[in-house]
């Protein structure tokens, strides 16, 4: 479906990723030798949204393995990988599952190195399938408006970034988009340009342009007003983690516009691939792990400058302090449904456990 992906084997058999960083204004990809180097792109979000987070750190099993091998290293060189890359970042629960499955296939090897190498590929291409089935499942809930509003574009409003970039292709919650316009159903989507690290601005938006998707950056208050008058017809947003019970980490901001929806009575929906489910947890408030980063994000933005030089400025005094909390919990009450690999169904239990029965 996409001119590129997020990432990629290389021939001498590295990785390559995008420096997420950079988007929208420089293209640069980095090339990633040692699980240090993957450990060092999820921590410093080279690389980010769950999906990407998992496949980044199972590449980085494969690169410790590789290192392990090639400078005769003992085991406790892979053990002190799975515990670096474990710890790279807290919500985003794609991380712990890609290490659980990377471990698993190398319980059973007799060749390290190769099912290393084939298990991430795997992993990989495992997520673009998800990601495409989701544009499967979600397709029909577009066009339901669509036909609704008798072809007048379907107005969709994002938070963060769950698209293509937070994943390897497809996206999360721009599969249905991506494929409702292949289609020829008008797509507007609104852009929370999501504050401080502006995954909205910076990524959505990026990718969105790249795929000739019509959209409108606003900033991350707007959302109610537009609802109010009857200008979102959907909000459709990513996860982190999610609950037995249906609970939702995600970007922190996302619960706000959940309730706005709810008042508004406009179907809030979250896009899952089933690799973001914790089924071991139940309350999303109690139990997720919600990763606070450095105040600095929030005291500065950064951007081009006239000179065309990507800069930080300050936005507030120097000695003012900031809080930076990275995710939020949605309750599954403010949810109308969740669009999975295997199809919608409820934020409940009862709801995923029809379409995941292997939980039960
Ligand atoms: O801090 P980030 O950029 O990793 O947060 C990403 C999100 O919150 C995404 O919405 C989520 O990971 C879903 S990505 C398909």
């Amino acid at each position: 479906m996409s001119k590129f992906r997020t990432i990629w084997p290389t021939e001498d058999k590295y990785v390559e990723v995008i420096d997420q960083r950079q988007l929208p204004h420089e293209f640069v990809v980095v090339k990633l030798k040692t699980y240090k180097d993957a450990e060092n792109a999820i921590k410093e979000m080279i690389v980010r949204g769950a999906p990407l987070i998992g496949a980044t750190a199972a590449y980085g099993i494969y690169l410790a393995v590789r290192e392990m091998i090639e400078k005769e290293l003992d085991g406790s060189f892979l053990d002190q990988a799975f515990s670096d890359l474990r710890a790279s970042r807290p919500t985003a629960v794609n991380l712990f599952w890609a290490l659980d499955k990377m471990s698993v296939a190398l319980d059973d090897a007799d060749d390290f190195l190769k099912v290393s190498w084939e298990s991430a590929a795997a992993l990989v291409e495992e997520d673009v399938e998800t990601c495409r089935m989701i544009g499967v499942h979600g397709l029909p809930i577009i066009e339901e408006i669509a036909a609704r509003k008798n072809g007048e574009a379907v107005n969709v409003l994002t938070h963060c970034n769950a698209g293509m970039l937070g994943c390897v292709e497809w996206g999360t919650i721009t599969s249905p988009i991506y494929q409702a316009v292949q289609k020829g159903i008008k797509v507007h989507v609104w852009v929370d340009e999501t504050r401080p690290r502006n995954q909205g601005s910076n990524l959505t938006c990026y990718e969105l342009t790249k795929h000739e998707v019509n959209h409108t950056l606003i900033v991350d208050n707007a959302g109610g007003h537009l609802m109010q008058h009857g200008m979102v017809d959907m909000v459709i947003v990513g996860t982190d983690r999610t609950t037995r019970d249906g609970d939702v980490a995600n970007k922190i901001g996302t619960y706000l516009k959940a309730l706005a929806a709810k008042d508004n009575n406009i179907p809030f929906y979250v896009a899952l691939p089933s690799t973001t489910l914790d089924m071991t947890i139940r309350d999303g408030l109690k139990e997720i792990p919600i990763e606070e980063r450095n105040q600095d994000e929030v005291r500065y933005s950064i951007g081009k400058n006239a000179q065309g030089v990507i800069e930080p400025v300050l936005i507030c005094p120097i000695t003012t302090p900031a809080s930076n909390y990275g995710f939020d919990v949605t309750p599954a009450r403010l949810i109308t449904k969740i669009i999975t690999e295997r199809g919608v169904c409820d934020a409940s239990e009862a709801g995923l456990l029809e379409l995941f029965p292997e939980y039960k």
